[in-house]
């Protein structure tokens, strides 16, 4: 018994900082203000860091075929959402 009011709180405690690591709100601060910052953000910074993306220079043509890339990778990005990213990437990360 006592070894299991041991590892009880233990156990709570890494269950709780793992929930708090998922909801933990993507990394802006690479990303200058502007309409579809944190759209940018919650979808282009969870399967790579986002300053892989922060750290290129393209225009919106050459983005706007990076997301296509990321989308036949798996990113979840609707027609609405592809506007807004490539509008935003094309403005605040043009060549
Ligand atoms: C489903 C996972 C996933 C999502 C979501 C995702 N990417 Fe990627 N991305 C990858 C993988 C895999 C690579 C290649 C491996 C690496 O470089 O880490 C990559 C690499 C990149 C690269 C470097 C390679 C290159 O094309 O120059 C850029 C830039 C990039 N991603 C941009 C984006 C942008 C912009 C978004 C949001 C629209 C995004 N990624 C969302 C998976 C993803």
């Amino acid at each position: 018994m006592t070894k299991l009011l041991i590892a009880l709180p233990i156990l709570a405690a890494a269950v709780i900082s793992m929930a708090a690591a998922q909801e933990a709100k993507p990394d802006l601060s690479l990303l200058p203000e502007g309409p579809g910052r944190e759209l940018v953000g919650a979808k282009c910074g969870t399967c790579h860091n986002i300053a892989i993306v922060a750290g290129q220079r393209r225009d919106r043509i050459a983005w706007e075929q990076s997301i296509e890339q990321m989308i036949g990778r798996g990113a979840e990005i609707s027609d609405t959402e592809f506007e807004v990213i490539a509008a935003y990437l094309g403005k605040n990360f043009a060549p």
